[in-house]
Order: structure tokens, then C-alpha cells, then sequence
């Protein structure tokens, strides 16, 4: 795994590993669960963890089988270790037994990682990028909240526009610099009202599009558009895919994901960060498990 300006990657703790909850906070309609990791292991931006509930799992319904997949939202670095925040979007058993861990019930999670590839700096990714376009959309803000907190650290100049469907189904806002984010809803309640990728088409229009590479977490379909557009206007981009992880770290093929010149790569190992032009639609990982 290379390094890159963002973090070096470094291998994570062998197996699973308890790791005590800190903190606990509604962000909109999501939830923000820390946890502290005595490990000390600093994950890159577009890292992911594999989480479990410590107790009741599976639950009493005998689901969920299975930990699930977390970005990495927010770091903190201390002396004796590291506190991880965890952006939770409560839609089924696995996600709702991490929001319940983390909203009052105190308790430890069962986690596994950094696992995966994480977001490279525009100058690895395109030679002449000095700047970022991030663009989010519903859950998918987690991992750029991270990856915008690098940038600024480093002095790379980003641009952050993220898009929700509604009230009832954002959060996130407050891990960024609110001032300057352009928002997008579906129902107008904030914002531009319409698609995200609206926003992001003003901007590949203008005449500075090549100095930056677009970075991009969100629904498969957003993810797509995204992808199409940026190849269209010849401007580089990282997308954190998803796909539904089984194991998290390569024994299961269950988040294969068709690559533009034929065969599957694993998304755990060779993602969830892969660069736009390597793979064939940006909303196919569902559609092969
Ligand atoms: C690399 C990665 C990072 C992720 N980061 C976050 C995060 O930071 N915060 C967060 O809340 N969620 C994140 N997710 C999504 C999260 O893992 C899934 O929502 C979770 O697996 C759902 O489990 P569940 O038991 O709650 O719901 P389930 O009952 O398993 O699913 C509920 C609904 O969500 C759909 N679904 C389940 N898993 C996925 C998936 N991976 N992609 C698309 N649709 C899915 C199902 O089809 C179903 O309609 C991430 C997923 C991946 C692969
Ligand atoms: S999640 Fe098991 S191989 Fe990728």
C-alpha cells in the first residue's frame, strides 16, 4: 500500500478488538459515535472500519449476523492513543446497534481496521492539481469530513458541496467548515434545490477545472453521475465506493466490483478509494453479490 501526502497507510491491529465509546452526539439526522483506540494506529481519510456491538450481538431477531462497514469521520490524535468518530446512519439492524451503543448505552464496540485504500492528494492524482472538489452526498459526507480537515492541515485549497434528499436524512455539517460549503436538498429545504451534481456542473464549467481533482462519497446513482461527468470534462476523480462488505478484508468476495477492462477487484482491499477511470460504472457493486 503506498504513502501519500494524506497519511501514511500502516497496517492495521491484527483481529478484532474492543474499543471503548467516548462520546456520543446527534449530528442532524445522523449520529457522531467516538471511540477510543489505544492502538494508536491514524487511519487516512476513505479508510474504513468494520464495527460491532460488543453485547446483544446478533440481537434477539438473530440478526445481524455480520459486523458493517464504517468510514472514518473525524481523528484525534493524543498521547496514549487515538479517538475515531463514526458518523452512524441508522437504516437496519447493523447500523442501528451501533447508534444504540452510542447513544447512552455505555459499552465498547468490536472493531477491525483501517481497512482499505484511502484518498491520494490532487498532485498524486493528477500532475498539475493544486485543489480538491469534494462532493457528498446523504451518509457519504463521513469519510470527506476527514479528508477536508487533511487538505486544510497540508494547505490544500477544497471546495466542498454536499447534497442530502431531505431533513430527515442529513447530518454531518458541523464536522465541516459550514461557511464554506454549497448545499443542495431535494426538497429545497436548504440550499440549491435539486441535485448536488448540479453544483458540481457550474464548477467543471469554469475555466480553472484542470487545477483540481474531484473527490467524491454518496449514493451509487450520485456516485455515477459523478463519475461520467468528471470523464467527460476530463478532470481526475477518487470515488469511495460501496458495496456490501461481508468480511471487510478479502475472504468473502462479497464486494466485487467490476473493473473498465474486465474482472473484479475486492472493494475492501482495492477500495473503497479507486480513481473513476479504472472501473466500469461507479454504481455496480450491487448488482454482482
Ligand atoms: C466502505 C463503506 C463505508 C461505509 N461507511 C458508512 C458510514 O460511515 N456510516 C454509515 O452509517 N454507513 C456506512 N456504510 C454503509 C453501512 O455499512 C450500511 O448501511 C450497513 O451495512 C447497513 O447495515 P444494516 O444492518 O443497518 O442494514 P441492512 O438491513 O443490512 O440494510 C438496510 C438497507 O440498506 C441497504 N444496504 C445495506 N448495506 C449497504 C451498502 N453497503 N451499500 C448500500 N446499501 C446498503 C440494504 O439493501 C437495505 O435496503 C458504509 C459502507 C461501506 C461499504
Ligand atoms: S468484504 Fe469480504 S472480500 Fe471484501
Amino acid at each position: 500500500m503506498p504513502e501519500t501526502a494524506l497519511g501514511d497507510y500502516t497496517a492495521p491491529p491484527f483481529g478484532r478488538r474492543p474499543l471503548q465509546v467516548v462520546g456520543s452526539a446527534a449530528s442532524g439526522a445522523y449520529r457522531l459515535v467516538e471511540v477510543f483506540d489505544p492502538s494508536g494506529v491514524v487511519p487516512m481519510a476513505g479508510q474504513f472500519y468494520m464495527l460491532s456491538a460488543e453485547s446483544e450481538w446478533p440481537g434477539s431477531s438473530g440478526r445481524p449476523y455480520l459486523p458493517r462497514a464504517f468510514s472514518v469521520a473525524s481523528v484525534d490524535v493524543g498521547a496514549d492513543g487515538v479517538t475515531l468518530g463514526f458518523l452512524v446512519h441508522a437504516v437496519g439492524p447493523g447500523t442501528q446497534r451501533i447508534e444504540e451503543v452510542g447513544g447512552g448505552r455505555a459499552g465498547s464496540l468490536l472493531a477491525v481496521g483501517p481497512l482499505g485504500r484511502g484518498f491520494a492528494a490532487p498532485h498524486e492524482v493528477a500532475a498539475g492539481a493544486k485543489g480538491a472538489i469534494l462532493i457528498g452526498g446523504g451518509i457519504g459526507v463521513a469519510p470527506l469530513a476527514l479528508l477536508r480537515r487533511n487538505l486544510i492541515r497540508l494547505g490544500v485549497p477544497s471546495r466542498v458541496l454536499l447534497g442530502y434528499r431531505d431533513a430527515d436524512n442529513a447530518g454531518g455539517l458541523d464536522l465541516f467548515d459550514c461557511s464554506e460549503i454549497k448545499l443542495a436538498t431535494d426538497d429545497g429545504h436548504a440550499g440549491h434545490r435539486g441535485r448536488v451534481t448540479d453544483l458540481l456542473e457550474r464548477l467543471l464549467a469554469g475555466d480553472d477545472r484542470g487545477s483540481a481533482v474531484v473527490y467524491s462519497c454518496g449514493p451509487p446513482a450520485m456516485l455515477e453521475a459523478v463519475r461520467v461527468m468528471c470523464e467527460e470534462a476530463g478532470v481526475a476523480c477518487q470515488l469511495a465506493l460501496e458495496s456490501p462488505m461481508g468480511c471487510g478484508y478479502g475472504a468473502c468476495f462479497g464486494c466485487a466490483v467490476p473493473l473498465r477492462e474486465g474482472g473484479y477487484m475486492r472493494l475492501c482491499l482495492d477500495g473503497p478509494v479507486v480513481d473513476g477511470s479504472t472501473i466500469a460504472r461507479a454504481d455496480a457493486g450491487a448488482e454482482v453479490q
